[in-house]
């Protein structure tokens, strides 16, 4: 089993996962497919949807002689007619609707191993959302029991093995790290069909966080029985990479059509609000004419294509990092899934959340309600701003705020104040929190789209944050009125702006203190020609840093590692291989996650790092692409692209 992170954005991942019967992209939804009522045809489902991958019920097989004894000698994908992987179930959603199920928890699984399964299920023990604690932890018990036997029985076949727990969110937690000790290919989260036919998506979210904090974060997660594509967007931002799709036919059944923003039932339109191919064929009477089987398999169409759709929606956020931007446009449209967002708020999850957060995106930080100013991102960054951030002085300016580029407008304001006095600090009031002007160019202040009013909650939060801010670092405000207009001598305040700018956003990425280890006198600051943007610091002589100039943060040179690494101690910014690397990152090659030994667990994805062997030596510095616990527990892709390494 293979499973591979290729891009990522809030706790979702856009991977590669191989099985036997091939590589799929997640994060993929895997339509439901009963043997005895095929009402989309495989083939039909791999050429017209882009469904990669099945998943059907073994136990139904399995009660079933012919389909039995078909399975058994042929094979599932004969059975199916299907090339591609399948994923299949046990029967313990059956036991969950009719009470118990008739058949041995090994047996079922060896069946699965038997009928060339990709992935099979152990026989879990459904633990529903009403059940006591000691209900539940009997269940998880029991489930991890099955989960321990079945993995003797699997041989090659990847295992899928469900996390219960209930609405404990202890219980879901050690159920995860013990089903993370075991040879598992997937971990899908159970339990939860009750939560989502109850629209309980708030609970939903305590579940799947529960569960993420124990889980090994190099395989996959399965959200069970979630086929609404309502959904998608938040349970993949929250670390689900799979999910399974009974719905499409179901809803179907019912004349319901899926949509984005939820169900509508046939009746209730006049025209559909769909561009499918089956909505751009048929109107809302044609589809009333066809008789109710083929009425069925438009509608089942349709879902899927919505589903679809908006699984390379999200597909697509991930790649450009807005997919916290989807997740809250869609809450907007749904007040079940509202309120499941705005569980995130809670200050118990931002630790987790934050460390799954990248330290930059490709596509601007643009407001989409009062979800927006908690996100993990801005979290982090306001609490920097107590942490890294030091003031030039207590003296300080705060401007109104205004539209970014923020200083812009202010130009003429400020270059009479640091004339008057360079060390005054000058700040922003701006609706993400306060800006200080040596920040003003780093991601995402200046990539970002807010608007001059946003919401309350969001004026409230910033200004309390302001408050705090200001008291934190003793500042003294000071009026602009104060402040005489001239404008001689510019070239010095802007050298020293530009100091401070290096300075600032050095701690800003890597501790309070570290701008000052990097520019070391005499230091040069070369700009871009065109830009008049900073481009490359040097210090002592050599290039030390270089400003991106598209997130205004800096890449680490080798030089600037170097000075980092003899100015502070393990594990601060670490990435420690293995001896068996050391040679190839010494000749540039990037750093593979099975090497990767220890690191610092403060870094992020797209953090800058020095690549160091097991006795402390620098090799080289780079840059992160997986969170610290990723990058220690993956023994597959990049951990750390290679920036520079040390000539030997
Ligand atoms: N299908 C929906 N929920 C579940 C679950 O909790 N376990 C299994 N095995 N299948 C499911
Ligand atoms: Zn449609």
């Amino acid at each position: 089993m293979v499973f591979e992170i290729k891009a990522r954005d809030a706790a979702g991942r856009l991977g590669k996962f191989s099985t036997p019967h091939g590589t799929i992209t997640t994060p993929a939804l895997l339509p439901v497919i009963n043997p005895n009522k095929l009402l989309i045809s495989p083939q039909e489902l791999q050429q017209q949807f882009g469904i990669e991958i099945l998943i059907t019920n073994s136990y139904i097989i399995y009660k079933d002689s012919n389909l039995h004894q078909h399975a058994l000698e042929n094979g599932l994908h004969h059975l199916l007619n299907f090339s591609g992987p399948i994923m299949t179930d046990s029967g313990a959603f059956q036991s969950y609707v009719y009470g118990s199920v008739s058949i041995d928890p090994l047996e079922i699984v060896r069946f699965q191993h038997d009928i060339g399964s990709d992935i099979g299920t152990i026989l879990d023990i459904f633990s529903k959302p009403d059940q006591t604690k000691g209900e539940a932890r009997a269940a998880v018990q029991e489930t991890i029991k099955r989960a321990k036997m079945s993995v003797s029985e699997k041989k090659e076949m990847l295992l899928a093995l469900p996390i219960q727990g209930a609405l404990y969110p202890d219980l879901r937690t050690l159920c995860a790290q013990k089903m993370s000790q075991l040879d598992a290919g997937v971990f899908p989260i159970g339990g939860v069909v009750p939560l989502m036919e109850g629209q309980r998506y708030a609970d939903l979210v305590h579940v799947i966080l529960a569960a993420k904090q124990g889980l090994d974060p190099s395989k996959p997660v399965h959200l069970f029985g979630a086929g609404h594509p309502l959904l998608f967007p938040l349970a993949v931002a929250l670390g689900c990479d799979l999910f399974d799709s009974a719905s499409y036919a179901k809803f179907a059944q019912d004349n319901r059509l899926l949509f984005s923003w939820g169900t509508e039932h046939l009746s209730n339109l006049t025209e559909l609000p769909c561009s499918c191919p089956i909505c751009s064929k048929y109107s809302v009477e044609e589809l009333l004419q066809e008789t109710p089987m083929s009425r069925t398999q438009l509608l089942a169409k349709h879902n899927l294509y919505v589903c679809q759709a908006e699984i390379r929606h999200i597909r697509t956020a991930i790649t450009r990092g807005n997919l916290w931007e989807l997740v809250e446009q869609r809450a907007i449209q749904n007040p079940y899934l509202f309120n499941a967002v705005h569980q995130l708020k809670k200050t118990s999850y931002f630790k987790w959340l934050e460390q799954q957060e990248s330290i930059t995106k490709d596509a601007a930080l643009k407001y989409s309600g009062t979800f927006t100013i908690y996100q993990p991102l801005l979290r982090r960054l306001n609490h920097r701003l107590l942490t890294h951030y030091t003031p030039p002085s207590q003296n300080a300016l705060i401007l109104p705020p205004t539209q970014s580029p923020y200083f812009k407008r202010y130009q003429n304001e400020i270059q009479a104040i640091l004339q008057k006095d360079p060390t005054t600090t000058i700040l922003m009031n701006s609706p993400m929190g306060p800006v200080p002007l040596e920040l003003d160019e780093m991601y995402p202040y200046a990539q970002s789209e807010f608007p001059e009013n946003p919401d309350g909650e969001t004026r409230l939060i910033t200004k309390k944050f302001i408050q705090k801010f200001i008291k934190h670092h003793h500042f003294n405000e000071i009026n602009l009125i104060d402040v005489l207009l001239k404008h001689n001598d510019l070239t010095n305040i802007i050298t020293l702006l530009d100091i401070r700018r290096v300075a600032a956003v050095a701690d800003m990425q890597f501790g309070k203190g570290y701008g000052k280890i990097l520019l070391q006198p005499p230091v040069e600051i070369l700009k871009s020609k065109k830009t008049g943007k900073i481009r490359r610091v040097l210090s002592k002589n050599h290039h030390v840093l270089s400003m991106r100039a598209q997130d205004g943060l800096f890449t680490l040179k080798i030089a600037g590692g170097t000075a980092l690494h003899k100015n502070c101690s393990p594990p601060f910014l670490r990435v420690v291989v293995d001896d068996e690397a050391s040679p190839f990152v010494q000749e540039g090659k990037s750093v593979f996650s099975k090497f990767v030994v220890s690191c610092d667990p403060n870094l992020r994805p797209y953090d800058e790092c020095l690549i160091v062997d097991q006795n402390d030596t620098l090799l080289a510095v780079g840059r992160c692409l997986l969170t610290a616990q990723e990058m220690q527990s993956f023994t597959v892709g990049v951990a750390v692209k290679t920036r520079e390494h040390i000539s030997v």
